[in-house]
């Protein structure tokens, strides 16, 4: 048999902040998609290496931590292991779940800013930047508030007046106060920062995204958007304790940068370099393989799955570190955006107990049913809103009716009717014939729509190919031929229990852990739990005669009406009118 040649897939999704368990809309917009998306090409046979992490550093890590009263280190090692136990338990297949706060990326990014250096990309400037005497430290434009001086609103955050809509500068606030401590000792102070230069790399960066033909039209748009407003240099060092200390070259503290550290946004992309490396030590493999094109990288095609606000920092900033350090390191060569999952048209927040979080969806369902329901959902074209009456309908209609039950009364027919044995007797026929043609255009259609990260269309494929599999049992109907010609029944028992290893099989990225009980109540050998290539689809004949077949205990509960009242009571649901 021809084997489709191996391809090397690098997969990374946006590193969530450290600070907080991440909700339902964040999972759906990038880790979740990529997950799956690292499951399908696994299953294709393909070379998948799928790395994530948490971004730990920036203030609002610091704040968080301060509020709960622990030392910063101390409370990112907690959250990171709630995040990673979270990422777990919605069996998401990381190969490596780093930390942006690890040894190998200290050392990659202070690497990175010194060979930017090197190529005269970097530069020391002063600027002015806002002093909380009450609070001991600098503060990010964000977290100084006071009155906007063009509409009066009195809580304008230094950067953006909320109510008029404004960029704001820290100056021009009236009556300023800190946003941590309230504290009105505010003062502008002179600081030197490193920035970098990207201005003078808007001719590299243009020729590289030009020549990126794998992107998505709003991805290309947004990264030409930039270009041609034209790159603004940038400080990539803020006024913080925790982050990469600022070395140079020589392995000491750069002088006057002993109080500074790089910026979140500098380091947090090259965590997806230094992750690999994390992986790669603590596995014993090889990273530079996945990421140095003079290592063996140029054959890897690099897909990055993220938020759509997250799309400039990869489509410019993080590249702009890549291309100009002049070395040769891969970039990407796909990417897959997002757009939210709203909570009934609005915000998810934890203070107003409106949407579920990671951690809560797992203590109400298992993974399966949020999976589902998401990538079914996913906010691909558009802003997606969750209510429970929709997730109560795919689950009660997509898992528990088309896929549940079919599995449900073909194993359980078998079991009673045929000594829970597949039948070997009895032709195919014309409605085999049917249902073959049915699932062979329908597959390979599946497998283009994952091919191309159309996550909404493969949902809605694999539920196709469930529904054909409902028809083709009414039509064959073997329980009413069962009673005259026991043959004719066993052709559509057979063709049936067949149907059910084919639906597992293509049920695996999205719903995996129900689509292993099923494969493995089926005794389906790991060997035959690969993707069904379409272009050489083996029909339905799987299972060999005799393969034993009992019923698997229910697949998914319906949610009851009740149920769903309670949730929306608990979590919020359709505002009250
Ligand atoms: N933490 C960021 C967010 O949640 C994403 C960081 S992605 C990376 O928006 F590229 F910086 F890693
Ligand atoms: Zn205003």
């Amino acid at each position: 048999m021809a084997q489709t040649p191996k391809r090397r897939i690098l997969i990374t999704s946006a590193l969530p902040y450290i600070n907080g368990i991440k909700h339902l809309g964040n999972l759906a917009g990038s880790m979740l998609p990529a997950d799956v998306f690292a499951r399908f090409q696994r299953l294709r046979g393909h070379d998948v290496l799928y790395i994530c992490a948490t971004d730990e550093h920036g203030t609002p890590a610091e704040l968080a931590a301060q509020q709960a009263g622990m030392d910063v280190r101390a409370y990112c090692d907690q959250q990171h292991d709630i995040q990673r136990a979270a990422g777990a338990g919605f069996d998401l297949s990381y190969d490596w779940f780093g930390r942006s706060s690890s040894p190998q990326n200290a050392r990659l990014t202070q690497h990175f800013a010194n060979a930017l250096e090197a190529r005269g990309l970097i530069e020391e400037r002063i600027s002015k930047q806002v002093y909380s005497h009450d609070d001991g430290r600098f503060l990010p434009d964000r977290y100084v508030e006071g009155t906007c001086p063009h509409c009066d609103y009195d809580k304008a955050r230094g950067d953006q007046c909320d109510q008029c809509g404004r960029l704001l500068d820290p100056v021009d606030l009236k009556n300023p106060y800190s946003a941590v401590s309230g504290g009105t000792q505010i003062e502008i102070r002179d600081t030197a920062h490193l920035f970098l230069r990207q201005s003078e790399l808007q001719d590299t960066l243009r020729d590289w995204v030009e020549g990126a033909t794998d992107w998505p039209p709003l991805a290309r748009s947004i990264a030409l958007k930039w270009l041609d407003e034209g790159l603004r240099d940038r400080a990539i060092t803020r006024d913080l304790h925790w982050g990469v200390p600022v070395i140079g070259p020589d392995g000491t503290p750069r002088p006057g940068f002993e109080n500074k550290v790089f910026y979140v946004w500098f380091d947090a992309p090259i965590e997806y370099i230094a992750a690999t490396e994390e992986w790669a030590e603590a596995t014993g493999s090889d990273w530079q393989s996945w990421w140095r094109r003079d290592k063996g990288a140029d054959d890897v095609e690099y897909v990055e799955f993220m938020g759509k606000d997250n799309v400039a920092f990869h489509t410019v900033s993080f590249p702009v570190t890549l291309l100009g350090s002049g070395e040769p390191w891969k970039t990407v060569d796909r990417l897959k955006a997002f757009n939210w999952v709203t909570w009934y048209g609005g915000k998810f927040s934890t203070s107003h107990r409106r949407g579920v979080f990671m951690d809560q969806a797992l203590e109400l369902l298992p993974s399966d049913y949020w999976r589902w329901y998401l990538m079914a959902n996913a906010p691909e074209g558009s802003d997606a809103a969750f209510t429970w009456e929709g997730f109560q309908a795919a689950i009660n209609s997509d898992l528990a009716n088309v896929l549940g039950n079919f599995v449900n009364r073909i194993t359980k027919y078998t079991a009673s009717k045929f000594d829970g044995a597949l039948p070997a007797e009895g032709t195919p026929g014309e409605d085999e014939a049917w249902i073959e043609t049915e699932i062979r255009t329908r597959l390979s259609q599946l497998t283009a729509h994952y091919e191309a990260m159309e996550f909404r269309k493969a949902a809605a494929e694999t539920r196709a190919i469930w529904a054909a599999g409902n028809e083709y049992l009414t039509r064959a109907a073997p329980w009413v031929k069962f009673k005259t010609d026991r043959a004719a029944a066993a052709v559509g028992v057979r063709t049936g229990l067949n149907l059910v290893a084919l639906f597992a099989r293509i049920a695996q990225p999205l719903i995996p852990a129900t689509a292993a009980r099923l494969l493995d109540a089926l005794q389906i050998p790991d060997a035959d739990r690969s993707w069904p290539d379409p272009d050489r689809f083996e029909g339905l004949d799987l299972l060999p005669e005799g393969h034993p077949i009992s019923p698997p205990p229910v697949l998914f509960m319906k949610l009851e009406d009740a149920t769903v009242a309670d949730w929306s009571d608990q979590f919020g649901g359709a505002p009250a009118d």
